[in-house]
């Protein structure tokens, strides 16, 4: 089987954790995101995987060296002049998504959930349309796509991108399966599979959808990120409880890497995730946060919704809320207060931020 990630973009939503890593590299659950979806396409059997990228950083390469090895699967990178949007790069990639008639899988790159591949599939099959897209209801349907079926059937009526009145709260979860002949659609010119081709297959009753069963989120921003990393260790509870943590200090779902060591005195949780070799001192407190690999967080630190970059450190008695974020390499002396401050990589920050600005 094949498969096409959308891995362009420039992740500026996901700043500042961006400016040091391709948005596909930046880590979720202490794994890079791509891997979550790289893995949930092995699994299922996909052999040869497009990563559709508009610009090929070294450290993408190289790390899908491993990933290649890892998983058993071979990755192509598939290389844009301009930025080709959500349809043209699968038709650049015809190549390989044409070299048999099996459909082929297209994901985007930022979406996190259970991945049900093989029901749509199946499911695919069955309807014998030219797409399925998978679908999610969701409170705020406005920044996503939005699709209607046909009454009590799979088949969708309308698709409308980003509608700007309410059409309906079901939406494109940004995973497909797609028969080839959907190639005969595309050009590799800069055009958006959910703008063009999608209601063009649904005017012709070709486009259905399979309900995503479980969670699923876009963590290509902050908020979203953090609240994707509360539903995805909640998930982890139900199918995995063993790789959550547990000891006295822990509240709720913790994910803690193996090399990170806590202190004494601690509460940590619920909806926390600390990377390998982070140190958290005595008496910390961390809620809805995510503390990436290196980061030093001192004594009496109290951490809520907020995300602390790679090799960050955090002074004691400090105070971060209300979705900080901190770039790589960032210091935050002692008994600072952060109450949103989005902080670019490399600065020291030694004064309070008292309302939500960007730290440049
Ligand atoms: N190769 C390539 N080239 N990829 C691109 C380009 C491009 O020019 N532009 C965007 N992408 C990739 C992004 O990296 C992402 O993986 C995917 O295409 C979707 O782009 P986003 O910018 O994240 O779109 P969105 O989140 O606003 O909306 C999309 O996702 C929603 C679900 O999260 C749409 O597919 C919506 O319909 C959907 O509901
Ligand atoms: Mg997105």
């Amino acid at each position: 089987m094949k498969a096409l990630i959308l891995v362009g973009g420039f992740g500026t939503r996901l700043r500042p954790l961006t400016f040091s890593k391709p948005k596909p590299l930046v880590d979720f659950a202490n794994q890079p995101m791509i891997l979550h979806q790289i893995e949930a396409l092995a699994k299922v059997g996909v052999t040869d995987i497009v990563l559709a990228v508009n610009y090929q950083p070294r450290t993408m390469v190289d790390a899908m060296q491993e990933v290649e090895a890892k998983f058993n699967v071979k990755i192509h990178f598939s290389i844009e002049s301009e930025p080709l949007g959500t349809a043209g790069p699968i038709a650049l990639a015809k190549g390989i998504l044409a070299k048999d008639d099996s459909p082929f899988f297209v994901l985007n790159s930022d979406v996190i959930c259970d991945f049900p591949l093989l029901e749509m599939a199946a499911m695919h099959k069955e309807h014998g349309g030219e797409a399925t897209i998978l679908v999610t209801k969701v409170a705020d349907p406005s920044k996503y796509g939005v699709v209607v079926n046909k009454e009590g059937s799979s088949q969708v009526e309308r698709f409308v991108e980003k509608p700007t009145v309410f059409v309906s709260d079901k939406i494109n979860a940004g995973i497909y399966i797609l028969s080839t002949s959907v190639l005969d659609r595309i050009k590799p010119v800069p055009s958006s599979i959910e703008k063009e081709i999608f209601p063009a297959i649904a005017s012709e009753g070709l486009l259905h959808t399979l309900d995503l069963p479980g969670f699923w989120m876009d963590v290509g921003q902050p908020k979203d990120y953090l609240i994707g990393t509360g539903l995805y260790l909640e998930s982890l509870r139900q199918k995995a409880p063993t790789t959550l943590h547990a000891s006295d200090e822990i509240v709720g779902n913790v994910l803690v890497a193996p090399s990170a060591k806590i202190g004494s005195k601690c509460k940590i949780g619920p909806n926390v995730v600390l990377g390998p070799n982070v140190v958290i001192g005595d008496g910390v407190r961390l809620s809805n946060a995510v503390v990436m690999e290196g980061c030093t967080i001192g004594d009496n630190v109290l951490i809520s919704d907020s995300i602390i970059g790679w090799h960050s450190t955090v002074g004691k008695w400090a105070r971060l809320e209300n979705v900080s974020v901190l770039g790589e390499d960032v210091h935050i002396a002692a008994e600072v207060f952060a109450n949103g401050a989005c902080v670019l990589p490399h600065k020291s920050i030694a004064a309070s931020i008292l309302a939500p600005k960007i730290v440049m």
